[in-house]
């Protein structure tokens, strides 16, 4: 298995490309089973996880060609397999998101639930309630959700109780196809439902509200063919400025928004950092000391979850205390033993960690077992005194692209150790 080393202490000065957003790219490609096509999305990500998602569409039975050159993928044809199978949910929960799409579109679906993962048990209870409300039938057997709706599905007020990514993507899709109007009410606002939503206006979708967390849609009976730019990805932006500030260097972050990036950049420059817009994207800046700030986790515009271990990372090196408190998921500290092997100063209990900033974070060989998780322990490396080697560099590759080449490219000492 491949690992990634790295000799800290360089200051890092460049500009980076800022990929399409893998979080918009995975519900987009559930979106072309939602027509015959052809959809085209192009920025796309050269990432694992799209991968996978090419793969569930195309054992559906769909066409999808990928030009990674091109940066474009290209989805037709209608679905004659309607099962997910457990091989390819349980790789990337995101497969649930053929669910609304299929059962809108065939009005039957067979998807293996995704069970638990990495940092919590992660339900999907949100989908499938909403998709009853809407006429669907459901069972649980044998790890299967089976979803019915002989009629089609129709449109409802579906009201969230807890703010869900997926779900609302889910339903948004299922009900552009649904008879009648929807109403989705507490719908996360992430920048990458936004650029759903966008998309299935494109493909013919009527729909309200975009950007609130109350959406209308009207649904209508077929959608057609188009063609979608995927947005920047935040998440990587975000890691990105990270590493400009834990090695008090300068980045300019090419395609990057500030808009897109909520409470980030706020505690961003709470601790020290300048983060500016410029042309083509963001600048983010840290010439003097960095200082603890304290992060809660919420849904969009608040702080991501996916940035909660990129900013414990640059904490650990800051003056003074940062309090950091994870709502979204459990067990999402995994990082914490980790940094703490580096010399990080780190006490958690339940969903709150406490970081006490040291002067310096000393190399070592680590691992993590999330995406974001491995993307902290290489930010720490950067700022580390020695060698660290970040073992299982498959969770990187699910949703960074060819992220040791980027940092080589803005002066970090980092390469990839093929693995034995
Ligand atoms: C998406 C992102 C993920 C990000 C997360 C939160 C993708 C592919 N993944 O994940 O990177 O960390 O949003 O911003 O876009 N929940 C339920 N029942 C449900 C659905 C969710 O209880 O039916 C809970 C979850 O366990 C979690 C919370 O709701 O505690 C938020 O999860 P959700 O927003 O659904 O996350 P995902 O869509 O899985």
């Amino acid at each position: 298995m491949d690992r990634i080393l790295i000799r800290g202490g360089r200051v890092l000065s460049g500009s980076i490309p800022i990929s399409g957003a893998k979080n918009a790219a995975l519900p987009l490609m559930a979106a072309g089973l939602l027509s015959d096509g052809p959809l085209t999305l192009t920025n796309a990500p050269d990432l694992a996880d799209v991968a996978t998602m090419a793969g569930l569409l195309a054992h559906h039975g769909l066409d999808v060609s990928r030009d990674t050159s091109q940066r474009s993928i290209t989805i037709s044809g209608a679905a004659t397999d309607l099962e997910a199978p457990y091989d390819l949910v349980r790789k990337m929960r995101a497969s649930v998101l053929v669910l609304g799409p299929l059962l809108a579109r065939h009005g039957r679906a067979r998807v293996s639930l995704p069970g638990g993962c990495a940092i919590g048990t992660r339900p999907v209870d949100l989908h499938l309630k909403a998709l009853e409300q809407m006429g669907a039938e459901i069972e649980i057997t044998a790890g299967y959700i089976e979803a019915r709706a002989p009629q089609g599905l129709k449109g409802a007020r579906i009201i969230f109780p807890q703010v869900s990514v997926g779900a609302t993507e889910n339903i948004l899709m299922a009900a552009a196809l649904a008879r009648g109007q929807s109403e989705i009410v507490n719908a996360a606002r992430e920048p990458e439902i936004t650029d759903l939503a966008a998309c299935l206006m494109r493909m013919g979708a009527r729909i309200e509200g975009i950007g609130t967390d109350r959406l209308l849609v009207e649904g209508v009976a077929s959608l057609s063919a188009a063609t979608h730019p995927i947005i920047a990805d935040r998440i990587e932006a975000g890691t990105f400025a990270c590493a400009a500030a834990i090695t008090g260097g300068s980045l300019l972050l090419q395609g990057a928004r500030l808009d897109h990036l909520g409470a980030v950049t706020r505690t961003l420059r709470e601790a020290g950092v300048d983060v500016a817009e410029e042309e083509g994207g963001l600048r983010v800046t840290r010439s003097n000391g960095l200082r603890g700030a304290d992060v809660m986790t919420e849904p969009f515009p608040g702080f991501a979850t996916d940035m909660q271990a990129q900013f414990m990372a640059l904490m650990c090196v800051a003056e003074g205390a940062s309090m950091i408190t994870e709502t979204i998921f459990e067990n999402r500290f995994m990082h914490v033993p980790e940094l703490s092997r580096m010399g990080a100063r780190i006490n958690f209990h339940g969903a709150s960690a406490i970081v006490r900033g040291v002067k310096h974070l000393s190399g070592a060989p680590v691992m993590a077992t999330d995406l974001r998780a491995s993307v902290s322990l290489i930010l720490a490396g950067l700022a580390a005194e020695g060698e660290t080697i970040v073992n299982r560099v498959y969770h990187l590759d699910r949703g960074y692209e060819r992220v040791e080449a980027k940092l080589a490219a803005v002066g970090a000492d980092i390469e990839r150790l093929a693995g034995r």
